[in-house]
């Protein structure tokens, strides 16, 4: 590593469902950069799923193991796009020094909408709440989004457009 040189990281965040991943892969192909999955890299890491996580260790638990990957992505990682899991930004202090942080903005419609594709919701133990608990979470986390982001894209378009959108405003 060397003091100075260009990170070249791009690291998405957004609720649940705003389309890190699938925007993440689309960007990383199209960038030249690796693609990596916060909630994968935990479930590697740990060998179990997040649901199982959160089920044998606590939300606690998950949000410490959280903190360690980002830690361990500022100093290791670079070329590469990275999707976080969406609470990453209530308990990471760093995501500006891993990269340049792209906030995927969505109405809640579409949050829901995208949730509700087969698996989706129950794969997520915070979107098992009901409608109005998720909304509450929604609008609280929108708040600390704004304040994490370095580039605000609207994420409601398709996962392509969004990709353009990112690429012209990060070239
Ligand atoms: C969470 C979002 C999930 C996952 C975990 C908690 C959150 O990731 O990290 O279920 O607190 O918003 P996605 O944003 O990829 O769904």
């Amino acid at each position: 590593f060397c003091a100075g040189a260009e990170l070249n990281n791009l690291v998405l965040i957004g609720f649940m469902g705003s389309g890190k991943s699938t925007v993440g892969r689309l960007l990383a192909a199209q960038t030249n950069r690796y693609f990596l999955d916060t909630d994968a890299l935990i479930e590697a890491a740990a060998g179990k799923t997040i649901e199982q996580i959160f089920e044998n260790e606590g939300e606690a638990a998950f949000r410490q193991r959280e903190r360690d990957l980002a830690a361990w992505l500022e100093r290791s990682v670079s070329n590469a796009v990275i999707a976080t899991g969406g609470g990453m930004p209530t308990v990471c202090e760093n995501l500006k020094q891993i990269g340049k942080v792209v906030y995927l903005d969505c109405r809640f419609e579409t949050v829901i909408e995208r949730l509700g594709k087969s698996g989706e919701r129950a794969k997520r133990p915070l979107a098992l709440a009901d409608e109005s608990a998720l909304k509450a979470l929604f609008l609280e986390r929108v708040e600390i989004y704004r304040r994490a982001l370095n580039i605000f894209v609207n994420a409601d378009h398709t996962p392509m457009d969004t990709v353009s959108y990112i690429v012209a405003q990060t070239q």
